[in-house]
């Protein structure tokens, strides 16, 4: 079996490959052709025994690359924050830009591949087309495309995803934190699906999680406890 997984050096992404490679599956782990870190991550992903893919973000060398390999998982655990929009000179609406828009772009390379792999979407707990917020929506825009694909598919939707970053973002740990604390007290009083849905979580649980559910025979969204 084989898997390929798009965002593969993010917090999430790189944790997939590591437990695929753990577990024996061909790992395929694609990385932008830009990265500055391109050699660092090509080094470190060799070392677990996955390989790794730079194939432009287009539909057209994407699909080609996929029918090549036939995964039986396409793992999508993409997404910019502003830091890393700013450092990427993408300005607009960047969720729409990133988020929104390299999941589309992976969908319909999938589906022009013929090659019907899963589709493991790590979407966000709230995501919703209609919602107010522009990072929400944009994720709710993304989860329709991927509900849509005509391809096998399964949607993660995360609260916090907390741990050791590389980088320090203060906010979403503080955030996490909190939440954490004001559901632990809301669990004594009967909020314990608040609790399940609102918890946060680590890479380790979720990419077992994703890996779990990506390789099951159903096509749904998964949260909260499910995704533990
Ligand atoms: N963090 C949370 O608390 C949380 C909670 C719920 C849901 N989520 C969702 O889960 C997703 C993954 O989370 P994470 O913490 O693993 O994110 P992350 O560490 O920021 O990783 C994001 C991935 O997307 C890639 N990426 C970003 N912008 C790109 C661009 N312009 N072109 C190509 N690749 C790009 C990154 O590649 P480079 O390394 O090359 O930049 C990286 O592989 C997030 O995007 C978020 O929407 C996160």
């Amino acid at each position: 079996m084989t898997a390929f997984v798009t965002g593969a050096t993010g917090f999430v992404g790189r944790e997939v490959v590591r437990q695929l490679c753990v577990r024996g599956t061909r790992c395929v782990a694609h990385v932008r052709p830009d990265s500055r870190s391109l050699a660092a991550w090509r080094a470190r992903f060799t070392e677990l025994g996955a390989e790794v893919d730079t194939t432009a973000w287009d539909v057209g060398a994407l699909a080609a690359r996929l029918r090549a390999l036939a995964p039986a998982q396409l793992y999508i655990c993409i997404g910019t924050t502003r830091h890393k929009a700013k450092s990427d000179a993408i300005s607009g609406d960047i969720y729409e830009a990133v988020d929104l828009g390299l999941t589309r772009i992976a969908v319909d390379a999938a589906r022009a591949s013929e090659a019907r792999p899963r589709l493991v979407y790590l979407s966000s707990v709230g995501a919703s087309a209609s919602a107010r917020s522009p990072y929400l929506r944009a994720r709710g825009k993304a989860e329709d495309v991927v509900r849509t694909s005509g391809l096998p598919w399964v949607i993660a939707r995360p609260s916090f995803i907390t741990g050791d970053r590389d980088e320090a973002r203060l906010g979403e740990k503080a955030a996490s934190v909190v939440g954490d604390g004001l559901l632990a007290v809301a669990s004594v009083f009967g909020g314990r699906s608040l609790r399940a849905k609102y918890r946060s979580t680590t890479p380790d649980v979720l990419a077992s999680a994703l890996i779990r559910v990506g390789e099951a025979g159903d096509d749904r969204i998964v949260e909260g406890a499910d995704l533990r």
